[in-house]
């Protein structure tokens, strides 16, 4: 539908001059700006770290439950679906070396399944497709930590419902620690280290509305109101010099390029999977949907100031651009800095020693060609594997966005290194380690992948397009891990 609108706007706009009106309309409807019209009146709601305890084993375990709730937005209710609560979840928090369970039960009427996203743990662990938790039952995965300090998060992934699951609410964040890393950066959380959930909705007037509309049928949801943390119009109380925003773009199909309104500088210093090897002083940035970064913003005393989301550059042609909402600012989150601000240290120069991205020490090279909902021309099949790792081994994969949409690519189960784009190296903030990257239409990216540690024949990972739609439609494959000299095995439908 979304194509056919394109080309008719653009038929009109090349052909029609008498048509300028119609096409007119349907341009100005295509964008979209809430810049100045956001009453910040709402307190960020700010997700609850979710208790544990620690079990005979010695495994700190979390609980968690998905249930539908009616939610306040912040002066509107809505039904909505929530973990431990009327909306979102809570943030798990695990230092690594720590072995973790988290026992999952399934409050809602419909069969989901919750994904670990951007966590090295076992295949049978991840939360994919094929770890359906029935409606009623409880699914109780366990795996030990072992990756870098980081802004995880956790999802449903049922294939074919994904979207939906995550749009009524279901997600949250997964923070993992490490003792070596990050002391000298805010870490206070709630106070100096505050997630930031955002996600675009659309709301009628007791409900969440969830069919895209016409215009975004094709490229998935895009909504007209944004909602941080659960929160309509919220503002963040800021009582330190410096505060660190942890971003996590869990829109289903929404890119946004984050700033603040008065455009200073703030230091990126983190991506997905963990810190940068320095702080990189930028004042916009980009996250596609499923990507994280974090961010230290400086504030002085008394001031106020917007983090606002202006058009990001997704690499789109100027009219595929306005119909993804490649056009639009959205105001976002105010920040409102107390009278005196307590002091925070400085950011450091330098924040963690990362390997090298050394593609001489791949054993393998594979092209992912996504188009079309497909990926090397093929849907989804959760019988079907599509590629067969050696485990703890590297990989140069090639992912390329090949027909002119907003695609991302994700890979369960491990982070990776951008080696290359069109050949030259990744701008900094894209250097340290990612698990999901958006891919600017025809770019040739290279990317070094760690594989898993743990081989599993049978149990495959997935690797997708995280605009959720896509992903529904069959823009993901499986992949899976074998010992050396291994081969796969059959894996079950996604209800095995
Ligand atoms: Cu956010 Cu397949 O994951
Ligand atoms: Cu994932
Ligand atoms: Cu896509």
């Amino acid at each position: 539908m979304r194509r056919i609108l394109i080309l008719v706007a653009s038929l009109i706009l090349v052909v029609c001059g008498v048509c300028a009106g119609l096409a007119t309309w349907v341009w100005n409807a295509a964008a979209l700006s809430t810049e100045g019209r956001v009453a910040f009146v709402n307190r960020l709601a700010v997700p609850p770290l979710a208790p544990s305890r620690m079990d005979g084993q010695g495994r700190r375990v979390f609980d968690l439950r998905a249930a539908q709730a009616v939610h306040d937005f912040g002066g509107r209710t809505a039904t909505a679906w929530g973990f431990n609560g009327t909306y979102l979840g809570p943030t798990l928090r695990a230092a690594r070396g720590e072995t973790v369970a988290v026992n999952v039960h399934n409050g809602l009427t419909e069969t989901t399944t919750v994904h670990w996203h951007g966590m090295h743990l076992p295949a049978a662990m991840d939360g994919g497709p094929h770890q359906s938790v029935q409606p009623g039952q409880t699914w109780s995965p366990t795996w030990t930590v072992d990756q870098p300090a980081a802004t995880l998060w956790y999802h449903p992934h049922p294939h074919g419902a994904t979207a939906t699951h995550v749009y009524r609410g279901l997600a949250g964040l997964f923070i993992v620690d490490e003792a070596t890393t990050g002391a000298d950066l805010p870490h206070r959380y709630g106070i100096d280290d505050v997630p930031v959930i955002v996600q675009d909705r659309r709301f009628g007037p007791d409900r969440m509305i969830e069919e895209p509309t016409a215009f975004t049928d094709d490229i998935g949801f895009l909504g007209d109101t944004v909602v941080v943390n659960g929160t309509i119009g919220p503002y963040l109380d800021v009582t330190t010099e410096r505060v660190r925003l942890r971003l996590l773009n869990a829109s289903n199909a929404r890119g946004y390029a984050f700033g603040l309104a008065d455009d200073r500088e703030f230091a990126v210093v983190a991506s997905d999977g963990g810190l940068l090897a320095a702080p990189h002083r930028m004042r916009r940035l980009t996250l596609a949907p499923g990507e994280r970064a974090e961010i230290v913003v400086t504030m002085r005393p008394g001031e106020r100031t917007v983090v606002r989301s202006t058009p990001p550059d997704l690499g789109l042609n100027p009219i595929g651009r306005r119909f993804v909402g490649g056009v639009d600012t959205l105001d976002i989150l105010e920040l409102r800095a107390a009278a005196t601000l307590a002091p925070s240290a400085p950011v450091p120069g330098r924040l963690v020693d990362l390997p090298v991205a050394d593609p001489s020490r791949a054993v393998a090279q594979r092209a992912f060609r996504l188009a079309g909902h497909a990926i090397n021309g093929r849907r989804m099949d959760p019988a079907r594997v599509d590629a067969t790792v050696t485990k703890g081994t590297t990989e140069v994969w090639r992912p390329l966005n090949a027909d002119g949409a907003p695609h991302t690519f994700h890979p369960h189960g491990v982070s990776f290194r951008v080696i290359s784009a069109d050949g030259r190296a990744p701008s900094p903030e894209l250097s340290g380690w990612k698990d999901t990257l958006y891919l600017k239409p025809d770019v040739r990216y290279e990317i070094l992948v760690d594989l898993p540690h743990y081989a599993d024949p049978h149990v495959p990972y997935m690797f997708h397009c995280h605009v959720l739609e896509h992903e529904d439609r069959g823009m993901m494959g499986q992949f899976v891990v074998v010992e050396p000299g291994g081969t796969a095995g059959a894996p079950h439908g996604s209800h095995g």
